[in-house]
């Protein structure tokens, strides 16, 4: 019930008593004066009642929102956003102030974004249309960011820094590829032609030389088309990365097959190799890449362990997942190495790499299978002892294999 319609609810109760009281000076008998007053003060309470009844069903009035407060807008906003006036910081978001210090607020804009390129743009004069200026170095000193200045009114600007990180980041991975791969398909091919200009013109005559030139050409060849193959393999790994895999595979007999195809590589190697597999359950998988998986996580120990010494395969459960564990007993490769072991072309010992046919692909390739397979690779090593490599894939729900 409204105030207003209260004070009438008084007043007609006030005016029904007025009425019986004045009917009783009259001279009216007392039950008739009882009997209207208690009509009269029933009537008014039946008509306040059904007065704020009405008022219930009755829409509120609307009344214009509150225009939003410009820190409760920035604060909304997920990367780093300050409003300055003049010189100052007038307000920051959260992201800004866990960026940039908590003190920000009220401080010189150019202390608060402390960097040689930013000062112009913060405070200097702006057109309409504002301006963008890379910095590099705020927050850590590989962060990237694009600080976008806007006019806003009178001498307040919107600062809005965009983390560009993660962009640089692939995008120099992408102009290092380029530039790896054009590197590893330039050498071989420096030497092919070398070996056939000089057979053209003087080592062709002389039957031993020709001989071994012809044979570094074919090796070189071979080289060149493995590299390819690795790459034409890698990129349709990673095209296919969103795609689950759904084949149902046996790990225990897949290591059984790779056994006996690597058993003669590697200088005979393959009589080193020893596995322990335990009953596992079937996983959901791409059979050829994990093959491939096997492949090279195998082919690396047995190439980097010392010849003669054992390569243990190992399978067994792990709650959800497989466990797959290759170790060998090599130089090992030292810790700063090991966070970058999967990039392309990363090698340890790049002519110890070439020197065994190696293109520095193969444990990128495992990373992306393993990614497709949504597993984990881990890499765990001591120098002079040697490498253990552990893949966790996980179970397949389906059925198991017949
Ligand atoms: N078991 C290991 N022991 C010691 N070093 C290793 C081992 N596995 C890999 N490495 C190091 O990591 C580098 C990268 O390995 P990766 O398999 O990606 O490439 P690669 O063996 O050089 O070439 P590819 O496998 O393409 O033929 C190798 O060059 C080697 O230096
Ligand atoms: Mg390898």
């Amino acid at each position: 019930m409204g105030t207003g319609s209260g004070i009438r609810t008084l007043v007609a109760a006030g005016v029904a008593i007025a009425g019986a009281i004045a009917g009783f000076l009259l001279g009216a008998d007392i039950n008739a004066v009882v009997v209207a007053a208690v009509a009269g003060l029933a009537a008014v309470l039946i008509a306040a009642a059904g007065e704020s009844a009405e008022g219930l069903s009755r829409p509120e009035a609307r009344t214009a929102p509150e225009p939003l407060g410009v820190q409760a807008l920035i604060d909304a906003l997920a990367g780093p956003v300050l409003v300055t006036a003049g010189t100052r910081v007038a307000c920051a978001n959260q992201a800004a102030r866990a960026l940039l210090g908590a003190h920000i607020v009220d401080q010189d804009v150019r202390i608060a974004i402390r960097h040689p390129a930013a000062a112009e743009p913060l405070i200097g004069t702006i057109d309409e249309a504002g301006s963008t200026t890379h910095l590099v170095g705020i927050g850590s000193r590989e962060q990237r960011w694009d600080m976008r200045v806007r006019p806003l009114d009178g001498e307040r600007r919107l600062v809005q820094l965009v983390d560009q990180t993660q962009l640089h980041a692939a995008e120099r991975m992408r102009v290092d590829f380029v530039a790896n791969a054009s590197h590893e398909l330039r050498t071989p091919l420096a030497s092919l032609r070398g070996f056939a200009e000089t057979l053209r013109e003087e080592a062709g005559e002389d039957p031993q030389l020709r001989d071994r030139f012809l044979g570094i050409m074919l090796d070189e060849t071979r080289r060149m088309q493995r590299l390819i193959d690795e790459l034409i393999s890698l990129s349709r790994i990673e095209a296919g990365k969103f795609q689950a895999p759904d084949a149902v595979v046996a790990l225990d007999t897949l290591v059984r097959e790779v056994r006996g195809a690597v058993a003669d590589l590697h200088g005979g190697r393959g009589r080193d190799l020893n596995l322990e597999l335990a009953e596992v359950p079937p996983i959901k998988g791409d059979r050829t890449q994990l093959s491939q998986l096997l492949h090279n996580i195998v082919g690396n120990a047995m190439a980097y362990g010392r010849p003669g010494t054992p390569v243990l395969v190992e399978l067994e459960p792990a709650g959800d997942m497989v466990r797959l564990r290759v170790t060998d007993q090599g130089e090992g490769i030292p810790a700063n190495h090991l966070p970058r072991l999967t990039e392309r072309f990363y090698r340890v010992d790049a002519g110890r790499s070439r020197s065994v046919g190696g293109t520095g692909l193969g444990l990128s390739i495992v990373r992306h299978i393993v990614e497709r397979h949504r597993g984990r690779l881990e890499i765990a090593s001591t120098v002079g002892v040697g490498t253990t490599v552990t893949v966790l894939l996980p179970v397949s729900r389906d059925e198991p294999l017949s």
